[in-house]
């Protein structure tokens, strides 16, 4: 049922505070992949939405002074609207206050309840209310999680999730699906965790009631984070499993997360799933965490990045295209002015950028404004354009791994390998001496370009569009890698694509 069909999701953004830089970047990586996916001619489920039950947004409201409902309102919005500002392709946007969603859940305890998971007994530990989280005594450092949030003690009635019985189950699992968890490093983690032991889990709270009700008593509420993790079968029409959404789209192919959230995606997800008899997802990939000039954001500090200001000076695209760029995926990052302006010029204004604009101003001035032909390719043609072939399969390879730095490694390794043919070859040197040739080379560069550009779409959509528009190309997924550039067309006056920055 599912061949051609992907489905990836962001995690859902908590919405105690405003959207930043953390959040759109794994929103990021997940268009880029939707967008990879659609260009690849797959139909695509690309989801994210807004967490909007638990204590830490219950409290956000209190200090707001307004009812959480209206809260959740407000700052769900804004990172709805983030979402349309970077240009994100989603074709769903969950909000765990929805209707549908406290069916899907109240469906989905029922079935671990049906299942002999579920439990009462009584809860007494420490919990984050920051993290969302339940710490043993043995886990806290120095008082506190080792996230460094403020812990309290609870002490209340709890309903139990007998994650103890599923600690084998686990194992073998991560044994047999070897990309289930990457990267590598931290599926070890995952494993290692496991491994240590896993205590049943507390799934209820009475102390406070902004959440899901637990069915049939309504004096808890479930753990936000059973809540959560449900919104990724809610948005295909959950509990109806025959359904059209649901048959095309599950399992999952890729949850992008942070590491910061990879216990509760690789163990605790995984492990309801099991309970509730339903497929695992493909793949769960958890990235790194951004700093800001070197030192963690944080509201204290005042130094979160807002994304929306990054890219009202830098550009969109220079945005996207700096935060794939600038790290491998999976690794932390160190986000800092002087980077961005080194990376967008070198890649976008001075490779990609001058390549484009060279070849295309010399055809709009000396080739009648028209692609010109190159019936008899030179060696060195040749070689540009097959070598093309190789620069896109390691693309391909790279993002199916989700590693979106060497994907762009690729195109601009492509594109510099095209900047010394263009400099060996020296057009407007044979513009005076054998203007036929100069004709031939423009077509081989245009073809050049024409590649790069439908390979940078899913990471800068509007600048690869722009350079499309301007080689007047109409078929634009991967398919027209297949069918050579074709001559004769017109083409508009060009101009500059990617502007340079001063630092
Ligand atoms: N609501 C939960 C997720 C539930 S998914 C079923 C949550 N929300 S969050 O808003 O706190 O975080 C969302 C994502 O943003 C996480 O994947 C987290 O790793 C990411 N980031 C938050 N700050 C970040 C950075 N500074 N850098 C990179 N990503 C970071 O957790």
């Amino acid at each position: 049922m599912k061949t051609n069909n992907y489905y990836i999701t962001t995690p859902i953004y908590y919405v105690n505070d405003s959207p930043h830089i953390g959040h759109a970047y794994c929103s990021l990586a997940c268009d880029i992949t939707a967008r990879y996916k659609r260009l690849d001619g797959c139909s695509v489920k690309f989801l994210t939405g807004t967490d909007e039950h638990g204590q830490k947004v219950e409290k956000a409201a209190k200090k707001a002074d307004i009812s959480p409902q209206d809260f959740v309102d407000t700052v769900s919005k804004r990172h709805r609207y983030m979402a349309e500002f970077m240009n994100y392709t989603n074709d769903d946007f969950i909000r765990t206050t929805e209707e549908r969603h406290k069916k899907a859940t109240q469906a989905f305890w029922k079935k671990l309840e049906e299942n002999g998971d579920i439990y009462l007994d009584k809860y007494s530990g420490w919990y984050s209310v920051r993290d969302e989280a339940f710490f043993q005594e043995s886990e806290l450092v120095e008082g506190k999680a080792p996230t460094g949030a403020e812990v309290e003690w609870i002490e209340e009635e709890s309903y139990f999730f007998r994650l103890s019985a599923y600690e084998d189950k686990l194992l073998k699992y991560y044994q047999e699906n070897p990309d289930f968890i990457a990267p590598e490093s931290k599926r070890k983690e995952v494993i290692s965790f496991v491994k240590g032991g896993l205590k049943d889990l507390s799934i209820s709270r009475t102390s406070f009631n902004w959440g899901v009700p637990v069915p049939n008593n309504d004096k808890h509420v479930m753990y936000v984070w059973i809540d959560a993790l449900v919104n990724y079968l809610t948005a295909l029409g959950y509990p109806d499993t025959s359904c059209e959404e649901y048959q095309n789209f599950w399992p999952a192919d890729l949850h992008i997360i942070g590491k910061d959230i990879l216990r509760f995606h690789a163990v605790y997800w995984p492990a309801f799933l099991m309970s509730a008899n339903i497929v695992q997802p493909k793949r769960i990939f958890a990235h790194g965490w951004w700093m800001n000039e070197g030192e963690k954001m944080s509201k204290s500090l005042g130094n979160i990045i807002d994304p929306i200001i990054l890219v009202k000076e830098f550009g969109l695209d220079q945005v996207r295209y700096y935060l794939m760029k600038q790290v491998p995926f999976g690794n932390d990052g160190n986000f800092s002015r002087s980077s961005m302006i080194t990376t967008i010029n070198a890649d976008l204004a001075n490779n990609i950028g001058n390549l484009a604009q060279r070849t295309l101003s010399m055809i709009y001035k000396n080739c009648d404004g028209k692609i010109p032909q190159n019936p008899n390719p030179t060696n060195e043609d040749k070689k540009l354009l097959t070598e093309f072939e190789y620069y896109y399969r390691e693309y391909r390879e790279a993002i199916e791994q989700q590693n979106f730095h060497n994907a762009l490694l690729a195109v601009t390794n492509y594109a510099n390998i095209a900047n010394e043919y263009i400099d060996e070859q020296a057009p407007w040197v044979l513009k005076k001496e054998n203007p036929q040739r100069m004709a031939e080379v423009l077509y081989v560069l245009a073809e050049a370009i024409r590649k790069t550009a439908i390979l940078l779409q899913p990471f800068t959509p509007d600048s690869a569009d722009k350079l499309l528009e301007q080689l007047n190309t109409e078929n634009r997924d991967f398919s027209a890698l297949e069918e050579p550039l074709k001559s004769g067309i017109s083409i508009p006056l060009p101009e500059g694509i990617f502007p340079r920055f001063i630092g």
